[in-house]
C-alpha cells in the first residue's frame, strides 16, 4: 500500500510529499526542501527565529506539524520579494537601517514583520513593538529593527493605518 501524501503550497510552488504528517514544518522546510533560510533557535516557540507565514499569519514552524500545514500556503524568507521581483519593502528597510548583525534572527523577523504589515493592524510605533515582541535578537538592541519596520510600514500605505 502506498504511503499517504500531503500537498501544500510553498513559496508559490505546489509540493506533494509522503513525509510523516508528524514531521515539524521547520524540519520539512529545511531538510526536505532545502529552505534553510528558516532558522531553528529554541525549538520551543520562544524565539521566533523559525517564523514563516501560513495562510497569511505568522507561525512558529518549530511548533507546526506538516499535517497541519497540508492544503495551506506557506511563505518562507526565500519566497519574499517585492512587486518587481526585487527586495520586499521590509527587506529594503532592513538594508537601509543596517538592522542586521549576525543575521540569525533576520528571516523570522522579516516574515513576522511582513505578516504584520500586510494585516489590518494599526501601524503606530507601539503596535510595531507589540507585533515583533515574539522575535528575539541577541545582537542589535532592536532599535534599528523597529526603525526599519516603521519605514516599511510607510512604504506600504495601503495596508492598515499610517505610522503616527
Ligand atoms: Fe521556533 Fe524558536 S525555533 S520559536
Ligand atoms: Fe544577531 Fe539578531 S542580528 S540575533
Amino acid at each position: 500500500m502506498s504511503k499517504p501524501t500531503q500537498t501544500l503550497l510553498v513559496n508559490g510552488r505546489k509540493v506533494t510529499t509522503c513525509a510523516e504528517p508528524t514531521t515539524r514544518l521547520l524540519d520539512f522546510l529545511r531538510d526536505e526542501l532545502g529552505l534553510t533560510g528558516t532558522k531553528e533557535g529554541c525549538g520551543g516557540g520562544e524565539c521566533g527565529a523559525c517564523t514563516v507565514i501560513v495562510d497569511g499569519s505568522p507561525v512558529c514552524s518549530c511548533l507546526m506539524l506538516l499535517g497541519s500545514a497540508a492544503g495551506k500556503e506557506v511563505l518562507t524568507v526565500e519566497g519574499l520579494h517585492g512587486e518587481d521581483g526585487g527586495l520586499h519593502p521590509v527587506q529594503q528597510a532592513f538594508v537601509d537601517h543596517a538592522a542586521v548583525q549576525c543575521g540569525f534572527c533576520t528571516p523570522g523577523l522579516l516574515m513576522n514583520a511582513t505578516a504584520y504589515l500586510e494585516s489590518g493592524d494599526p501601524k503606530d510605533p507601539q503596535s510595531v513593538r507589540h507585533a515583533l515582541a515574539g522575535n528575539l535578537c541577541r545582537c542589535t538592541g532592536y532599535a534599528k529593527i523597529l526603525d526599519a519596520v516603521e519605514q516599511a510600514s510607510r512604504a506600504l500605505p495601503a495596508q492598515g493605518k499610517e505610522v503616527q
